[in-house]
């Protein structure tokens, strides 16, 4: 098991840990009850993403979410956590260039109590990671399925299926490394590409939808409580399987530590 510090999971903890091939096990949560039952159950990573557009506001995708809404959830998640890394999501249109990044991941961090940002990424954002990373915050580059390009990728699908996309995707991971990136996260990948990923980069890599071999997993919170108010995602469980909310959590902190999730 990793050791806790008096400020909780850090970076050089997950890095730690991946050296150690210890699983790192990570959910969203959007508030303070559920950030406070995750951090008791030992979740390694709290997500605030801005999935909170489809599974808390109800809309058809993220794209709707603002500065304002991520920054009310993160001050309600870091509120309630003393033992997992918060990492809270940039919303759409927020981190355009490298002006407006630097100015909301500080809002991020200093008005919500964020530990880390996360910004999805192509060759495009290694810029703005560079500069972020410099300035002393921390960053998650989110590749392969990006949900707030929904409206030009016209449809959620699996990415990087064919031999150029995937050679991209693998050169984007290791520019994103190289401009300070601290995690990896790759969602809606084949496995065969997240685990080339995981093998080349040297941080740590969570899947969510790519395969089994990556660092760490991460699922949407409603998703593993199977009260998702749209469509699940083909690749998420639902642990809640006649047991309580710590039990179903508990459940996945250890399929996914023991890597019997996913299958
Ligand atoms: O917004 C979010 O919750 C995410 C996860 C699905 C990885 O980005």
């Amino acid at each position: 098991m990793s050791s806790q510090s008096a400020m909780g999971i850090t970076i050089n903890q997950l890095q730690n840990m991946r050296e150690q091939h210890e699983k790192i096990a990570c959910l969203t949560a959007y508030d303070a009850a559920f950030a406070k039952l995750l951090d008791q159950a030992g979740i390694d990573i709290i997500l605030v993403g801005d999935s909170l557009g489809m599974v808390i506001q109800g809309n058809t995708s993220t794209v709707s979410v603002t500065m304002e809404d991520i920054i009310y959830h993160t001050m309600c998640v870091s509120s309630a956590t003393s033992h997992s890394l918060v990492i809270s999501d940039m919303p759409f249109m927020s981190y355009s260039n490298i002006d407006n990044a630097l100015h909301n991941a500080t809002r991020l961090m200093q008005e919500g109590g964020a530990q880390m940002v996360k910004l999805e990424a192509t060759q495009r954002q290694t810029e703005i990671v560079e500069e972020l990373s410099a300035c002393g915050i921390p960053v998650c580059a989110h590749l392969g399925l990006r949900p707030q390009y929904i409206h030009k990728l016209g449809g959620y699908k699996v990415q990087g299926t064919d031999t150029d996309s995937a050679n991209e995707l693998l050169i984007t991971s290791t520019a994103l490394e190289k401009a300070g990136a601290d995690i990896l996260l790759v969602e809606c990948i084949p496995a065969i590409l997240a685990a080339e990923i995981t093998k080349t980069v040297s941080i740590p890599v969570i899947g969510i939808g790519a395969g089994k071999d990556c660092d760490g997993q991460i699922l949407v919170l409603q998703d593993i409580l199977g009260i998702t108010p749209g469509k699940t995602p083909p690749f998420a469980k639902n642990y809640m399987q006649n047991c309580s909310i710590q039990q179903a959590v508990q459940n996945y902190i250890q399929e996914v530590k023991s890597g019997t999730f996913p299958t």
